[in-house]
């Protein structure tokens, strides 16, 4: 059936992963085939090359990208869900607590698009806990991961993170929130060098969706090279229980131009036209939705046959907007709430259309 299946793929395109890889190398050569493909696949222009042995039709259901991702380097199904709580060491009483964390920057390979692999630097915790206390595995296990592994504590909690650096450029964790100065990993003397540690200790507040990223310089190759992710501070008195998931839209420029070749949520390409994420009709589903994407000034995502509620930044309970489409600059964020009435196939995807045909698009699939 599988087999079939993968058969059937590669007879619509005539090109496969394999075909990738023994054309260009892993790397360079192969960022400039696979980002040529997705255009040429993507592309509504009758000019664009036909790889689809249909004689030159432009091949408009086909969006997205010949084959899949084999190689494990990301596992963009467990980092949509996945809420690193720390390690619990002290309850502070009045519900709030003491979460301790471990992160390391390190270097990794990351498949982004099937056959290409973007050189990345990643941050990896090695203290991944659930809500209650468990020990789980982290997307990207100790390797790391692009996003970072998203971070979850409640208003009031006493946040510490043991910060090594493994990678041979100088790196830091810049928190949004409020910190102190000396926590603010920006300033220079504040640089965390090779094989040093730096120990960073605030308060989590305000409650609210926020990211954290490296803050070295130069600032954009430190971010867009993959040091970011989702730092979330639930209020106090929760949240209504709900289908969450964590998307944070990222790009990245394969070929070193100053300009991205590859759009995604959450780094690989078109990975949920694959895979679409499974919702329950009628159910809550709450989208942790955060921009870390460089080079372009803004991002956005557009869901289709449905609309949402917009809370900017996730700092009050109350939603300001109900709309479809919500556009970001690097480091804005929103908690997009909505609920499908009917089953089917929903695609969502930036509505910069040349994002969406380099990798930013993805489907729900309400049953
Ligand atoms: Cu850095
Ligand atoms: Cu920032």
């Amino acid at each position: 059936m599988g087999d079939e299946k993968t058969n059937q793929k590669k007879r619509s395109t005539g090109v496969n992963r394999r075909d990738f890889l023994a054309s260009g190398g892993l790397t360079l050569g192969a960022a400039a085939l696979a980002s040529s493909s997705l255009k040429a696949l993507g592309c509504a222009d009758p000019s664009c090359q036909d790889k689809s042995g249909t004689g030159g039709q432009p091949m408009a259901s086909d969006m997205g990208v010949i084959g899949d991702c084999t190689s494990g380097t990301l596992d963009p199904d467990l980092f949509l869900t996945h809420f690193d709580w720390g390690k619990v060491t002290k309850d502070l009483g009045d519900g709030k607590k003491r979460r301790e964390y471990t992160f390391f920057a390190v270097d990794k390979e990351i498949e982004i698009a099937p056959g290409l692999f973007f050189p990345a630097w990643a941050y990896t915790s090695e203290t991944p806990h659930d809500q209650d206390g468990n020990q789980i595995p982290g997307p990207g296990g100790s390797t790391g991961h692009v996003p970072g592994p998203t971070i979850r504590c409640r208003e009031g909690d006493e946040i510490y993170i043991k910060f090594i650096n493994q990678n041979n450029h100088p790196h830091t964790i810049h928190f949004h929130g409020y910190h102190s100065s000396e926590m603010d990993g920006s300033m220079k003397h504040q640089f965390v060098f090779q094989n040093e540690t730096f120990e960073y200790e605030f308060m989590a507040e305000p409650f609210g969706l926020h990211l954290y990223h490296c803050h070295s310089v130069p600032l954009k190759r430190h971010i867009h090279k993959g040091l970011y992710g989702t730092y979330i501070i639930d209020p106090k008195e929760g949240r209504e229980p709900a289908r969450e998931l964590v998307m944070v839209m990222n790009g990245f420029d394969t070929n070193f131009d100053g300009d991205n070749e590859i759009y995604a949520v959450n780094s690989v390409a078109n990975h949920h036209m694959r895979y679409p994420i499974k919702v329950k009709k009628d159910e809550l589903v709450r989208i942790y939705l955060v921009n870390t994407t460089e080079f372009d000034s803004i991002n956005s995502f557009h869901l289709h046959a449905n609309f949402f509620y917009e809370n900017r930044t996730g700092t009050s309970m109350k939603a300001e907007y109900f709309t479809d489409t919500v556009m970001f600059c690097q480091g804005e964020r929103s908690i997009l709430e909505m609920r499908f009435p009917k089953t089917g196939l929903y695609m969502f995807h930036a509505h910069q259309s040349e994002f969406a045909e380099l990798g930013w698009m993805g489907n729900f699939e309400v049953v």
